[in-house]
């Protein structure tokens, strides 16, 4: 059973990959702040939540010792909002992103899984 930390746990995308990781057999922990909303049907009772901002790099460097992967999924992803809300949508995506890689790196965690964009992929 391994160790494994998803950051926007709570998410549309999170929560599916907790359920994976849970029913692969693994030990999960969620980092959310629910900003998004906390929906019933996006929470595992198998798995241990935690209203932890990923801009808080001590208590997430804590929450990773021991941990074998971490998932980032944590953002504000809406590209309509970012243009709304700057200030807030670059805290939470770059500073935040800066912030799980800080304390990843801190906790000695070999693995960090980006979910990136399907921007990328252009229009
Ligand atoms: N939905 C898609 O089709 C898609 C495709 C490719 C990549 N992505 C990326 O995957 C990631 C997740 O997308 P989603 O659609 O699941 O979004 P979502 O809004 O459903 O989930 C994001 C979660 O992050 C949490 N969160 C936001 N700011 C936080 C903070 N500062 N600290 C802790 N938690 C915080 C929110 O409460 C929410 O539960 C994003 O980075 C997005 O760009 C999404």
């Amino acid at each position: 059973m391994a160790k494994m930390i998803v950051t926007g746990g709570g998410g549309f995308i999170g929560s599916h990959l907790v359920r994976a990781l849970l029913e692969k057999g693994d030990e999960v922990h969620v980092v959310d702040t629910f900003v998004a909303g906390k929906l019933p049907e996006r929470l595992d009772a198998r798995a241990q939540y935690y209203e932890i901002d990923i801009t808080n790099t001590d208590a997430l460097s804590a929450l990773m010792e021991g941990a074998d992967t971490v998932f980032h999924l944590a953002a504000i992803p809406r590209v309509p909002y970012s243009v709304a809300h700057p200030v807030e949508s670059t805290h939470a995506n770059i500073t935040g992103t800066v912030s799980v890689l800080t304390a990843a790196s801190r906790a000695k965690v070999r693995r960090v899984v980006s979910s990136s964009s399907g921007s990328v992929y252009g229009d």
